[in-house]
């Protein structure tokens, strides 16, 4: 198994998401990509051209975690795979990184956590946010006291694209998903979680789906659809499900608003037709609040009376730019993988941090579907609850 100095990976969900293998392929590094296991033949050949011609393939992943020349697994494919192939993975004894959503309901995520702690192995969840430099710097500024002590937490996603990512394909339907704010928003929902270091406990949402979905058959697709040159939503890429489709399902509008340990009040405002991209960001504190701005790469921090030194200047960070994919955090994230089954590094996106934003996405969800009533959010699984409450 490890060697001590190089760990060799596997990768379930050889495209899509999977592609972030070319930062774990390092053969003279501290880690190799030796195998993919993916429903496509296809796939898993273009992963051989890309990543590592003499890799192992299988569209069989059993076959791949069987492997003893195998340390990790990558866990790359759709949400509702995750709950089988990360348990499967850590049940064969290896080191497990999971992408997020953990799971799609909070009893699969349980499961994964209580196959880690049985394993005794690594087990880490793709928050690659967490590695963003917008967002590291911000939680440095709010670490350093700057704004004072959290009180409010506003947060707008507008999630342009949103009908390319989310209403082309498998996304769509809630049996894959849940929603998309377990699917999109786990991403806001644990940085809202991270920066505060404070769970949600209870949440009110409201949400609908108000402009994808529709009659149009479940078969249909953007080449054979007779309306797909005037079409506002025809795909501009591989996903070709129609947005208009019968069984789509998921919200495409929602608004979450929650209460987190310690009396925060915190929204995640989720917009899927809008026409720009961009998540902004506001902590308010009892000395300042601060707001980033995606476009222009900048933190301001606006300082407000508080008799220190604090108050004396407000202040715009200007973010920098970082290599790589998701703003320089994906290459940061697979070496956090890496560090942590090496040298034991504890890893910045952790498991109970993947558990707790799906529950609140959870909760969110059906507190949608109930009507927008208050519902509590599942608190931290008893199974090592101690040990398991920053891991
Ligand atoms: N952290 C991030 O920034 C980020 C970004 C994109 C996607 N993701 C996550 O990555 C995961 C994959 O998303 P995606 O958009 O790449 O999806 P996808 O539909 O492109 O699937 C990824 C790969 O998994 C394969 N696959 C599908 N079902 C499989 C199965 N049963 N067994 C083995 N392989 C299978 C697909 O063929 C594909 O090659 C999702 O959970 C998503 O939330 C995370």
């Amino acid at each position: 198994m490890t060697a001590g100095k190089q760990v060799r990976i596997g990768v379930i969900g050889a495209r899509g998401r999977g592609t972030i293998a070319k930062y774990w392929h390092q053969p003279e590094g501290r880690s190799i990509v030796v195998g993919a296991a993916d429903l496509y033949p296809e796939r898993l050949l273009e992963f051989k051209e890309d990543i590592n011609p003499d890799a192992f393939v299988t569209t069989d992943y059993r076959e791949l975690i069987a492997r003893d020349d195998i340390d990790a697994i990558a866990v790359t494919s759709p949400d509702f795979c995750h709950e089988e192939h990360a348990i499967a993975a850590l049940k064969a004894g290896k080191h497990v990184f999971c992408e997020k959503p953990l799971a799609i309901t909070v009893a699969g995520c349980d499961n994964i956590l209580k196959a880690w702690k049985e394993s005794g192995k690594h087990l880490m969840v793709g928050f690659n946010m967490r590695y963003m430099n917008m967002y590291r710097t911000m939680k440095e500024i709010v670490d350093s006291g700057a704004i004072g002590e959290i009180k409010a937490v506003w947060v707008r996603h507008f999630v342009g694209w949103g009908g390319y990512f989310y209403f082309h394909d498998w996304h769509a339907n809630s049996k894959n998903s849940t929603g998309l704010l377990l699917q999109k928003g786990s991403h806001d929902i644990d940085i809202i979680h991270w920066i505060t270091g404070r769970y949600a406990t209870k949440v009110s949402a409201f949400g609908g789906l108000d402009f994808y979905g529709g009659d149009k058959p479940n078969d249909l697709t953007c080449p054979k659809c007779e309306e797909r040159d005037t079409c506002t939503e025809v795909s501009p890429g591989r996903l070709i499900e129609c947005a208009f489709r019968q069984e789509v399902n998921v919200e495409d509008n929602n608004m979450v608003i929650m209460e987190l340990e310690g009396g925060i009040k915190a929204s995640y405002l989720q917009c899927h037709f809008t026409p720009d991209y961009q998540r902004n960001y506001t902590f308010i504190g009892t000395e300042g609040r601060l707001e980033n701005n995606e476009l222009e790469n900048k933190v301001y921090v606006y300082t407000r009376r508080s008799n220190t030194e604090r108050e004396l200047a407000d202040r715009v960070y200007e973010v920098k730019e970082a290599k790589g994919t998701h703003g320089g955090a994906d290459p940061i994230i697979c070496k956090d993988f890496v560090d942590m089954i090496l040298d034991g590094k504890e890893p910045v996106a952790t498991p109970l941090a993947g558990r707790m934003s799906v529950a609140v996405g959870c909760a969110a969800t059906e507190s949608i579907r109930k009507g927008g009533g208050v519902v509590t959010v599942s608190s931290i699984p008893n199974l090592a609850a101690s040990a398991m409450r920053n891991g």
